[in-house]
């Protein structure tokens, strides 16, 4: 049966990946997010490379009237349809603490709109009773560090979201799976320094399919990070509060 992705924050450096990789898989693009002209080429690159179905769709997490048509065109596609979640935004914690009113957009692009949107499409996917939602969480998730407790938070919040509904699709046959990449190469981390274990989107691209083809419920991409955010998750919380990690 065919199936089509409807993937969240489409213009997402790894999204645009991973967009990539379905299309010459050849499955269908519903490409969702805030740039309809950026996603319109997305949608023209993906038909050229072998989707049967691409298509541009305007999403705005902030914006929850954006929500309900894209629940009313993945209606009218049909065979398995599946929900990639790659939208969110880290603003840097330092201006977090100088502007608390920043703690909420966080929040709600890199939780509370995923999370109210894949919400909205449960009873689709429910109804379809096949099919993958992956969400795209972190391992900042893992544990609230000095550098990035807000968008760690937000992610915190979406992988018990994630965890939660993987119990409640699961139940008619729809697969959830949590994505915890470490650093990526992308827009998101643009200009920063000194960053650990740099994977290229590609990478976390092709393991989230995989994830999607061997039914992974929890995937840390690269590997690398499972043994890494094990070691720190261990760290006595009186040690970690003094460490600058
Ligand atoms: N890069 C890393 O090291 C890393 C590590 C772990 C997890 N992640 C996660 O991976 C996912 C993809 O990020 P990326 O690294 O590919 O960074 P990116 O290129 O900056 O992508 C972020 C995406 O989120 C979208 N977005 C932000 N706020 C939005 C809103 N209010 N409504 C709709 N879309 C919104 C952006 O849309 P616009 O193009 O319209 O701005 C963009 O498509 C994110 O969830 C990120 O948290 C990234």
């Amino acid at each position: 049966m065919s199936q089509t992705w409807i993937i969240v924050g489409a213009t997402s450096t790894i999204a645009r990946a991973f967009a990539r990789q379905a299309a010459a898989r050849g499955e269908g693009v519903l490409l969702a997010g805030r740039d309809m002209s950026e996603l319109e080429s997305i949608a023209a690159d993906c038909g050229f490379r072998g989707a049967p179905f691409a298509e541009a769709i305007a999403f705005d997490a902030r914006e929850p009237a954006s929500f309900a048509p894209i629940l009313e065109r993945a209606r009218g596609i049909k065979g398995t349809l599946s929900v990639a979640v790659f939208v969110g935004s880290m603003p840097d914690q330092e201006e977090i603490d100088a502007e608390p009113s920043l703690v909420d957009g966080t929040i709600t692009d890199s939780f509370t709109g995923p999370a109210h949107l894949l919400t909205l499409l449960a009873p689709l996917l429910e109804e379809r009773g096949h099919g993958t939602v992956a969400g795209v969480g972190s391992v900042a998730g893992d544990r609230g560090r000095l550098g990035n407790y807000v968008y760690g938070a937000s992610k915190a919040g979406f992988h018990a979201y994630l965890s939660g509904l993987r119990n409640r699709l699961g139940r008619s046959g729809v697969h959830v799976i949590t994505v915890k990449p470490g650093t990526v190469d992308t827009a998101m981390t643009w200009g920063m320094e000194k960053l650990p274990f740099v994977a290229q989107p590609e990478k976390i691209a092709s393991d989230i399919l995989r994830a999607a083809d061997r039914k992974k419920d929890i995937i840390y991409t690269p590997a690398i990070w499972w043994p890494i955010m094990t070691i720190i998750r261990s760290i006595p919380e009186r040690i970690f509060k003094k460490m600058e990690i």
